[in-house]
C-alpha cells in the first residue's frame, strides 16, 4: 500500500494530479484493515476526503458509518477506498480516463487485500468491479443489482460483489436511505 501510495502521488500523467497541486490537497488512497473480509469501493474523494487524504469523512461518510453501526460492523475492521484517488473539480463524475488511469491502483489493493466481500458505493464503482470480475453479462442498472450478491472467481478464491447505492444519494431522501440500510444488512452473513 505504502508503494501504491509514492505511485500515486507520482502520478503527474492524471490531468486530476494538477487539481490536486494547485489546491494543495491529497490524494486518497484508502484506509482500514489490509487483512479486511469487506472492502468497500466508493467512487472518487470530494472535498473533505482530499483536504485529509482520507476517504467517506464527509457528509456521505457520515452516512456510511451511520449504515455500519446499523449493522453492527466496526469500521476499522474493514477497508475503504475508490476508484478514482483524486477529487475531480467540483465533484463532477468521473471521466472514463481517469478510471482506466486510477482503476490498476484499485486492481493492486484488491490483490493485497484479498477480500471476501467487495461491495461497491454507486454505479461506477459497480460497473468497474463487475467487468473487473467478468460479469457484464448480469450487468444491469444500479436500481436492478443493489443488495444482492454476485459471486466470482478472483486469483485468490471466490469474491462476493455486492452493488450498493452511493451512500450520497441517501443524505437528502429518506426513502433512499431506508433502502439503502435495507441493504446493508446483507453485508452481516459475511462479518
Ligand atoms: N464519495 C466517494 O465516492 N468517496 C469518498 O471518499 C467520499 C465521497
Amino acid at each position: 500500500m505504502r508503494v501504491i501510495k509514492e505511485e500515486v502521488l507520482a502520478l503527474k500523467e492524471s490531468s486530476l494530479y494538477a487539481e490536486r497541486v494547485k489546491n494543495n490537497v491529497f490524494p486518497v488512497i484508502g484506509e482500514g484493515s489490509h487483512s479486511a473480509k469487506i472492502m468497500f469501493i466508493g467512487e472518487a474523494p470530494g472535498r473533505n476526503e482530499a483536504k485529509t487524504g482520507r476517504p467517506f469523512v464527509g457528509a456521505a461518510g457520515k452516512l456510511l458509518d451511520e449504515m455500519l453501526v446499523s449493522v453492527g460492523i466496526d469500521r476499522k475492521e474493514v477497508y475503504i477506498t475508490n476508484i478514482v484517488k483524486d477529487r475531480p473539480p467540483f465533484n463532477r463524475d468521473p471521466l472514463p480516463e481517469e478510471i482506466t488511469a486510477y482503476g490498476p491502483f484499485l486492481d493492486r489493493q484488491i490483490d493485497i487485500i484479498q477480500p471476501e466481500v467487495i461491495a461497491t458505493l454507486g454505479r461506477f464503482s459497480m460497473d468497474y468491479i463487475m467487468r473487473k470480475f467478468g460479469l457484464d453479462d448480469v450487468l444491469a442498472s444500479i436500481s436492478k443489482m443493489h443488495g444482492r450478491a454476485f459471486e466470482a472467481k478472483s486469483s485468490y478464491g471466490t469474491v462476493a460483489i455486492i452493488p450498493l447505492y452511493h451512500p450520497a444519494v441517501a443524505i437528502y431522501n429518506r426513502d433512499s436511505k431506508n433502502i439503502l440500510m435495507e441493504d446493508f444488512k446483507i453485508l452481516t452473513q459475511y462479518k
